[in-house]
């Protein structure tokens, strides 16, 4: 939600800026700008809508000589996405820029508006610039910044530069993520190393309460109490960026890569008679008599597919919540609990916070992501990564499913190491899990299939998804898809509870998509979608047995193992919300409203 940069020294700003954007405008693509302090000279730019307007517009500027930086690309939380409410923003000769949210930002507004400050956004960001400006009238900059921050309440990852200083870059992190890069006398920060990859050699991830600022090559770093000393990390220097490789949308090359990817995951894991995690030690679940998950979107529901295995296979009682739910219900943790993080990006607010929460209460604490270094993996005791590469969809695929199988390889270590099942069923598993790549395999006629499927059901007053057991979340993932970027109106809903309201909609003008596995529970949905073709709801089957009321029909191959058979469908599932979303004509890659990483809560 929101990506910053900024950098401090003598190169050409402009590209360093721009080419970081480029990285991170999966957090945010309402708008984006930059501004350059170089001696007397203060420029900025910004623009509406996805990056390359802003390189459009500041496409004659040149920025070369020593001075200092700062850019970003906005997903908007607070007034508009118009130019108006872009960043930076600018106070009389000074420029923010800011990630996060400032709750307290109506209370400082008023105090300045009392001063006679003008305000020309509707953000919480600019009251930083002009509380900044107001301090600096008698106080030193350096001051001036840290009295500012003392009274920010919220999350926030800021950078400010001032004509005040202009050699000085001023930073301060709290609840957003940021990190600096180092490269001699040059220093870059940013959201996340994506966007200082090829540039800077070693970085320093921020910790919350630390601000300071940059000069002369120096960063000065300070915490609560003061100033603080802190040691880099090298980064990596090869930029590993995703192209769409002759598919028409990320979203269509990363569900086709999901065959692959998912052979990546069990890579060292799953081997041909056991399951082997190297990352955890032999007695890690020792103690451990229960398991917590928290997540968000996507990765929540890959949580709850998890819940039934871990229940079914590991004997571990386990419980999922939604991690903005979770972070206000005061909940009641004990410490035999395993709590488990899963996020894609690593940054999502609520579920770093809810993981935050957890370790304070004593938990042992366990994260399933795909980003390493992320702040999710900093923060967790262990972190499994999920190993799909980099995801540019905002729609989620490929880390849903690669999540979906570390978390059945998790639940079934546990398994092997309680011997909480035969070695029979455990064989069984491996087994399955071994013909998990084969199943994802897009093939074409599935997709012209689906392809020419979609041109059904662009219209109607709502689709649902149903399925039971492990395909109830699937029914879910299956609805957020389709919803995320055709646009229409679709839920996941678990069969069986049809009959107790949802039933009430039926008509033809309402889709069914119903998951029919054929191993798990067939005869039971089988009677719920029965129940919804005789009151005339349109039915999409998609199952390995034909299914005679069915209006469309999308027959399965793999029915040996739930598992698979919850692959396959997901595959389905997927192609459908893509080819609908591009018979309408929307952007499935970035669609409306939405951001790939979720870091204000
Ligand atoms: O990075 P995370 O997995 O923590 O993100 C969680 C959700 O924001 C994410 O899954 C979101 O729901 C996706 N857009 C789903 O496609």
């Amino acid at each position: 939600m929101c990506g910053i940069v900024g950098y401090v020294g003598a190169k050409e700003k402009k590209e360093i800026l721009l080419d970081g954007l480029k990285e991170l405008e999966y957090r945010g693509y309402d708008s984006a700008g930059i501004a350059v302090i170089e001696g007397n000279n203060l420029n900025s730019f910004k623009a509406v809508g996805k990056l390359e307007n802003l390189v459009q517009k500041a496409k004659d500027f040149k920025a070369d000589s020593f001075g200092v930086s700062i850019g970003h690309t906005r997903w908007a939380t607070h007034g508009k996405p118009n130019e108006l409410n872009a960043h930076p923003h600018l106070g009389k000769n000074s420029y923010v820029v800011h990630n996060g949210i400032i709750e307290n930002y109506q209370e400082l507004k008023k105090e300045l508006i009392a001063k006679g400050v003008n305000f020309l956004s509707q953000t919480d960001t600019e009251v930083i610039v002009h509380l900044f400006e107001q301090n600096a009238l008698d106080k030193e900059p350096f001051d001036a910044f840290k009295s500012t921050i003392d009274r920010l309440d919220g999350a926030y990852a800021t950078l400010l530069i001032t004509q005040g200083a202009p050699d000085t870059l001023f930073f301060a992190k709290n609840g957003s993520p940021m990190l600096i890069g180092f490269d001699g006398e040059d220093i870059y920060f940013a959201s996340s190393d994506t966007a200082i990859i090829g540039k800077a050699k070693e970085v320093y991830y921020l910790e919350d309460g630390e601000y300071g600022y940059a000069k002369d090559g120096k960063v000065e770093l300070f915490d609560a109490n003061g100033k603080k000393s802190f040691t880099t990390k090298p980064l990596s220097s090869d930029k590993v960026s995703a192209q769409k490789d002759g598919y028409r949308f990320f979203m269509e090359k990363e569900i086709y890569e999901q065959t692959t990817v998912i052979a990546d995951t069990m890579m060292g894991r799953v081997l041909e008679s056991e399951i082997v995690l190297d990352e955890l030690d032999s007695d890690f679940f020792d103690g451990i008599n229960a398991i917590k998950i928290c997540a968000c979107g996507t990765s929540y529901h890959s949580a709850l597919a998890a819940s039934y295995l871990f229940e079914r296979l590991a004997k571990v009682r386990c419980d999922v919540e939604i991690a903005s739910e979770f972070r206000y219900k005061k909940p009641l943790l004990s410490d035999d609990t395993l709590f488990v993080t899963i996020s894609q990006s690593g940054e999502t607010a609520d579920t770093l916070e809810a993981l935050k929460m957890a370790k304070r209460a004593g938990l042992k604490s366990l994260s399933i992501c795909n980003v390493d270094n992320s702040s999710i993996v900093r923060e967790s005791d262990v972190a499994l990564l999920t190993r799909a590469g980099i995801e540019k969809g905002v729609a989620s695929t490929k880390a849903f499913a690669t999540q979906t199988m570390l978390l059945w390889i998790l639940a079934l270590y546990v398994a092997q190491e309680r011997q909480s099942i035969s070695k029979d069923l455990i064989a069984n598993e491996i087994d399955a899990m071994r013909h998990s790549p084969k199943v994802l395999k897009v093939t074409d006629e599935l997709h012209a299939k689906m392809h020419r499927l979609s041109k059904r059901y662009l219209h109607g007053h709502g689709f649902f998804f149903i399925g039971r057991d492990i395909f109830f979340p699937l029914a879910l993932e299956g609805a957020l898809k389709l919803k995320e970027i055709s646009y229409l109106h679709a839920e996941g809903y678990p069969a069986g509870e049809m009959k107790h309201g949802p039933i009430a909609l039926a008509d033809s003008n309402l889709f069914t998509v119903a998951l029919m596995p054929k191993s798990l529970l067939y005869d039971k949905i089988k009677s719920n979608v029965e129940e919804l073709s005789a009151r005339d709801a349109t039915i999409l089957a998609i199952s390995p047995l034909a299914f005679d009321l069915a209006d469309d029909f999308v027959q399965t191959k793999y029915a040996s193992h739930p598992m698979l058979e919850f692959f396959e469908m997901m595959v389905v599932t997927q192609l459908l919300a893509l080819e609908i979303s591009v018979r309408l004509g929307n952007d499935v890659d970035m669609p409306r409203n939405l951001a790939k990483s979720v870091t204000v809560e």
